[in-house]
């Protein structure tokens, strides 16, 4: 299976920790879409769209990424890392609209949050990801590709 994980992680670098993680156990390519905005994708059977959580959304360049590069009937997986850890995976909506994409799993965890006024008081979830979230991670992806 080939896969391949799209990533951005601005902040402190946490979805890409996680991201490289996966990537380190399981053969998996990560490509930072800050930096590279195009890449044909047509080869891969299986694509994660990775980022932190910035304002309620997936980072702008992830979106992007996915409306200009993602082909049609792809499967497809979200990674994110996020202060509040929830599910902000909605926001990637407009990044494939038209694509027909299968999302074949969510893998979401805290990150290290030092946003404005939380910086005062020393950040929230300091530490995170952690090794066990990073094991998690790995889990995820290993059971879900596992189920293709
Ligand atoms: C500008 C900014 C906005 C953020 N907005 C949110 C938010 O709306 N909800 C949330 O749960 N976390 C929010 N966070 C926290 C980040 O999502 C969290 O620290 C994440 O782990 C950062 O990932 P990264 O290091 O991969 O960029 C925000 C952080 C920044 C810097």
């Amino acid at each position: 299976m080939k896969s391949i994980i799209v990533c951005a992680s601005t902040h402190h670098g946490n979805t890409r920790k996680v991201a490289d993680a996966i990537a380190k156990e399981c053969n998996v390519e990560v490509v930072d879409a800050v930096a590279v905005r195009e890449k044909d994708l047509s080869d891969y059977d299986l694509i994660g769209f990775a980022s932190g959580i910035y304002g309620a959304k997936f980072h702008r360049a992830v979106i992007d990424f996915a409306a200009k590069n993602l082909p049609n009937d792809k499967k497809i997986f979200f990674l994110s890392t996020s202060a509040m850890n929830m599910d902000f995976t909605k926001s990637m909506d407009s990044g494939l609209t038209g694509k027909n994409a299968e999302v074949v799993g969510k893998f979401s965890c805290n990150g290290y949050n030092t946003f404005g006024p939380f910086k005062l008081i020393g950040g929230t979830s300091k530490g995170r990801p952690n090794e066990e979230d990073l094991k998690n991670a790995v889990e995820f992806y290993k059971n879900m590709i596992e189920k293709l």
